[in-house]
């Protein structure tokens, strides 16, 4: 039997209000602790940020290049990501169990380059990605599409899963061909996202505007990598998204596919998380990448 504490003296300190806790991230004050706590494995509580390493492409393309044996070509990376997207499939296969960082699980799928790509369906029962203990789930968003209201219904029979579990949903935008890319459709397909409840969106940078698209979202916005650019190019667009009100970015082939893919990742790391200017981020890009292995010994 525990013995009955009778210490006349309590330490209340009645003197000293208690404040209630805080949250980081924009418009996630009033999610329930789980899902905050989520978002706080994927977003950096210090500086509010994240680097999102992307190497989900293969639920659409296959084996895409610079990701054929993502053991040999992610693994060696994987730690200096805050937040890994994937699929269950890789994550099952190749990602050991003691991997530290957050995880963000593509949720959607269905139809492979060869199809009409906005034909998606959700792909990932919400109790799995519970089992797997994921972050967030991510689903594609075709505003504008051929499939749209089905990619849009995708993300909020999605959202409506999650809030039962506390995992939050990353809103994609996804620009079709036909579909121009600019802050008025950006603002558009990432306002609708935030609006059904995505707790965060991914969406592209666009030279003109962005941070209205920024401004106009409730919501985190992570800046999309997209096609490979020249390393300087691509670490400038990511300077500026953040400087225009980006929370993050969530970059594929510009990091796994350039010739030093962690000499690549700690240059984004800077600007995303100390706001180095691209020239600075640049000349450590050229730095690590000449030393073995592509860090500082
Ligand atoms: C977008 O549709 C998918 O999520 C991609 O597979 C991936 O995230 C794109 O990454 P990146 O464009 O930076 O290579």
């Amino acid at each position: 039997m525990p013995e009955a504490d009778e210490r006349e003296e309590k330490q209340f300190h009645p003197e000293i209000r208690t404040t209630p806790p805080t949250f980081f991230l924009k418009g996630a004050s009033g999610y329930d602790w789980g899902m905050r706590n989520r978002l706080a494995r994927i977003f950096d509580p210090e500086s509010g940020h994240t680097v999102m390493l992307a190497f989900d492409h293969g639920y659409f393309q296959g084996p895409t290049s610079g990701l054929e044996r993502i053991d040999l070509n992610i693994l060696p990376i994987a730690g200096d990501a805050d937040a890994l997207m994937l699929t269950r499939g890789v994550l099952r296969s190749t990602i050991p169990a003691d991997y530290q960082h957050g995880i963000v699980m593509r949720a959607s799928g269905g139809p492979s380059v060869l199809k009409e790509l906005s034909d998606e369906r959700l792909a990932l029962d919400i109790e799995d990605a519970a089992r797997m203990n994921v972050h967030a789930v991510a689903v594609q968003v075709f505003v504008g599409g051929e499939h749209e209201t089905q990619s849009v219904e995708n993300m909020t029979r999605l959202i409506d899963a999650g809030y039962r579990v506390g995992i939050p949903v990353l809103g994609v935008t996804a620009v079709g061909k036909e579909l121009t890319r600019d802050a008025r459709y950006l603002s558009l397909a990432t306002r609708i996202c935030a609006e059904l409840g995505a707790q965060l969106v991914k969406t592209y940078y666009v030279e003109e505007g962005f941070e209205r698209v920024t401004a106009g979202c409730p919501v985190p916005i992570v800046m999309a990598g997209g096609k490979k650019l020249p390393e300087l190019d691509a670490l400038t667009m990511a300077w500026k998204a953040m400087d225009q009100g980006a929370a993050g970015v969530d970059m594929g082939r510009n990091i796994f596919q350039s010739p030093s893919p962690t000499a690549m990742i700690q240059a984004v790391r800077q600007v995303v998380h100390d706001g180095a200017r691209p020239a600075d981020a640049y000349e450590l890009y050229r730095e690590l990448s000449e030393k073995p292995g592509g860090r500082a010994p």
